[in-house]
C-alpha cells in the first residue's frame, strides 16, 4: 500500500497536495470565494471573549499556528496548552465558551480527559479530528473532520498540513462572524488557500536538493530550528519531526529568543534551519541570521527568492519555497521540513514509519 514509495511516511508526505485539495473542498464554496463549514456550529463565534485551544505534539503546533490566525484574522484572543498541562491545571473556563481540540487519531487520551474537563465546565466543544468514528469525535459537540485518509507513518505528515488548512478556515469563518475580515480580504485568502495544493506540490519538486542537504544534517549532533510569528510553531514541528525520527537533537525557538539563551550554542557544528517566508516581520529574522552567521553558524534557509535576495548571506544553503501569501506559508513550508527529518532519518538508516519508543496513538498518559 506504499505505492511506489519506501516508506509511508514518504507517501503521505507527496499526498498532501491531494488531501489538502479534498480538505479545502470540503471548506471552501470555490464558486463564490468564501469559507463555508459544512455543519452549523452549536456556537456563535460573534459572543465569544476566547478560544481556548488543547493537544499534543505535533496536532498541539497545528494549534499554535491557529492562536496567530484567530488573532490576527478574527481578533479572537486564544489561550492554548498541551493537554496534558490544561486538563490537570483545570483552568478555569467560561461556561458558553469554546474548547477546540486537534488530534489526528482521536484517541489522545491527555487530550480527550482536557474535552472532558472543558465540557464539565459547560463549554462547548470542537474537535479537528482525522479518524471520524474516535472517541474525540464522538464526544465533541461538534467535529470538522480533517479529510487526509489513514495516515500510518508514526511521524504525523498530512494529518498535520490537513490540520492547518481546517484549522485557517475556521479562523477565516470567525473573522467573518466577527465582522474582522472584510469581504475583499476573505476573497483573497480563499484565493491564496486555493493555491495552496499546487504550492504543495511545487515544494515536493526541492526533494532532491533536500536529501543532499540531509547529509550534512545528519552529521549534527544538534540542529536549530528559528522562526518568527506562525514560523515559530513550525520551527518547534521541525525540531520534534527530525528528533522523533533520526534521533538527532533538535530545538526550535521563536528567533528573536536567540539572545536570551541558545545563541550560546551556536558554532560550525550546529546547523541552524531558518523558517522565514518573505513576511512583513522577515526583516527581524534577518538580524537573526546575521546573529548566527557571525558566530560561524551554518544557515538552511527556508524561504523564497525574494527573502534570499533581501536577506543578501551566505548561507549553506537555501531551500526556495515558491512565493505566497504569507498567511498560507505553515501549510506550504510543512512540505520541506518533513522531507528535512525524512531523508535525514532515511539517511542514517533509520526506521522511519516505527521510530523507537514511539506510538502512532498515545492512548495512555
Ligand atoms: O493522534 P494525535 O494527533 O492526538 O497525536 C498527538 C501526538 O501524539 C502526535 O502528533 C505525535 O506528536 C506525532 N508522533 C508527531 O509526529
Amino acid at each position: 500500500e506504499k505505492g511506489n514509495h519506501r516508506h509511508f511516511m514518504a507517501k503521505e508526505i507527496h499526498e498532501q497536495p491531494e488531501v489538502v485539495g479534498r480538505t479545502l473542498a470540503h471548506y471552501v464554496d470555490l464558486a463564490n470565494g468564501r469559507v463555508a463549514l459544512p455543519e452549523t456550529l452549536p456556537f456563535d463565534f460573534r459572543t465569544l471573549s476566547r478560544l481556548s485551544i488543547t493537544a499534543c505534539g505535533t496536532a498541539y503546533y497545528a494549534g499554535l499556528v491557529a492562536k496567530y490566525w484567530f488573532e490576527t484574522l478574527a481578533r479572537l484572543p486564544v489561550e492554548i496548552d498541551v493537554a496534558s498541562e490544561a486538563r490537570y491545571r483545570e483552568p478555569p473556563l467560561d461556561r458558553d465558551g469554546l474548547t477546540l481540540v486537534i488530534s489526528q487519531s482521536g484517541e489522545t487520551a491527555d487530550t480527550l480527559a482536557s474535552l472532558r474537563y472543558a465540557k464539565s465546565q459547560g463549554q462547548h466543544t470542537l474537535a479537528v479530528v482525522n479518524v471520524p468514528t474516535s472517541t474525540i469525535a464522538r464526544e465533541a459537540s461538534a467535529v470538522v473532520p480533517t479529510l487526509a485518509g489513514p495516515e500510518i507513518g508514526v511521524a504525523s505528515t498530512k494529518a498535520f498540513s490537513c490540520q492547518l488548512t481546517v484549522l485557517l478556515c475556521l479562523a477565516i469563518a470567525a473573522g467573518r462572524a466577527r465582522g474582522a475580515l472584510s469581504a475583499e480580504r476573505e476573497r483573497a485568502l480563499v484565493d491564496a488557500l486555493i493555491t495552496v495544493p499546487g504550492l504543495m506540490a511545487e515544494a515536493t519538486k526541492r526533494e532532491g536538493e533536500i536529501e543532499g542537504l540531509a547529509r550534512e544534517v545528519s552529521k549534527a549532533r544538534d540542529v536549530l530550528y528559528l522562526g518568527r510569528g506562525t514560523s515559530y510553531p513550525m520551527a518547534l514541528e521541525g525540531a520534534l519531526k527530525l528528533k522523533e525520527i533520526s534521533y538527532i537533537h533538535a530545538e526550535g525557538y521563536a528567533a528573536g529568543e536567540l539572545k536570551h539563551g541558545p545563541i550560546a550554542l551556536i558554532d560550525e557544528s550546529v546547523p541552524v534551519i531558518v523558517i522565514a517566508p518573505h513576511d512583513a516581520i522577515f526583516e527581524k529574522t534577518v538580524s537573526n541570521m546575521q546573529e548566527v552567521a557571525a558566530r560561524g553558524g551554518r544557515i538552511i534557509l527556508i524561504g523564497d527568492a525574494k527573502g534570499a535576495a533581501a536577506a543578501g548571506l551566505d548561507t549553506l544553503a537555501t531551500v526556495t519555497m515558491p512565493d505566497l501569501d504569507p498567511v498560507v506559508a505553515p501549510i506550504v513550508y510543512a512540505v520541506p521540513i518533513q522531507l528535512i527529518a525524512y531523508h535525514t532519518a532515511v539517511f542514517m538508516g533509520k526506521d522511519v514509519d516505527q521510530p523507537r519508543n514511539l506510538a502512532k496513538s498515545v492512548t495512555v498518559e
